[in-house]
């Protein structure tokens, strides 16, 4: 903001004679401090302001990864980096919950509520699985995960989103074998 410099300046100046004997100039000292006033005002809510949310259906995407690497790294035997993508994974659940808590597509219900109830047995049944390193135990709690995502697809009216088992790896360059 260039302006708050200049009403400075130009406001120094004026104040250089203490007691203005011109009313006009007095009255314009006063119409730039509260131009000044207000502009420091506008400065400080900007600051305050929250930064702006994350769009869902960005957060989706990101799920969608991690989701998909989970698989590979359960799949691969890879339990240490199967317990790393599961805590992202839930990692992400929460950004979700934090960043879009009424989001209009579960309306009249809230995100906050559903996103929890629905997905976070899921999780645990993962964390189970992972922590017994049990792959019978992880691909059925992983097809609990898949159904509990398209779950709430399907009640904020996605329906057509359903999520299941990755056939290919997203991505292939990091190791997914102990
Ligand atoms: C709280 C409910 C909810 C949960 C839980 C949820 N989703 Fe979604 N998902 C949505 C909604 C709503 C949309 C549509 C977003 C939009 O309109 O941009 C969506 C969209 C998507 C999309 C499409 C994104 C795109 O732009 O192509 C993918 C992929 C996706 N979700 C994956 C997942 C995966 C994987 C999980 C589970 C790990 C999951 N979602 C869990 C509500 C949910």
């Amino acid at each position: 903001m260039n302006l708050r410099p200049a009403l400075l300046a130009s406001l120094l100046m004026l104040g250089a004679c203490a007691r203005p004997a011109d009313p006009a100039v007095a009255e314009q000292i006063a119409a730039l401090r509260a131009q000044v006033d207000a502009l420091q005002a506008a400065q400080a809510a900007t600051a305050k302001a929250e930064p702006p949310k994350a769009e869902l259906g960005q957060q989706m995407l990101g799920l969608q990864i991690r989701h998909a690497r989970l698989w590979a790294a359960g799949e691969g035997g890879d339990w240490l980096l199967a317990q790393f993508q599961l805590s992202e994974l839930n990692e992400a659940l929460d950004d979700v919950v934090e960043q879009n808590p009424d989001h209009a597509a579960l309306q009249p219900q809230r995100l906050a509520d559903v996103l929890p109830t629905m997905m976070k047995p899921a999780v645990a049944r993962l964390r189970d699985a992972i922590d017994h390193h049990d792959k019978q135990a992880f691909e059925s709690a992983y097809d609990g995960l898949s159904a509990a995502c398209s779950g709430c697809h399907a009640a904020a009216d996605h329906g057509f989103l359903v999520i299941q088992r990755p056939k290919t790896p997203v991505l292939d360059n990091l190791k997914t074998t102990p």
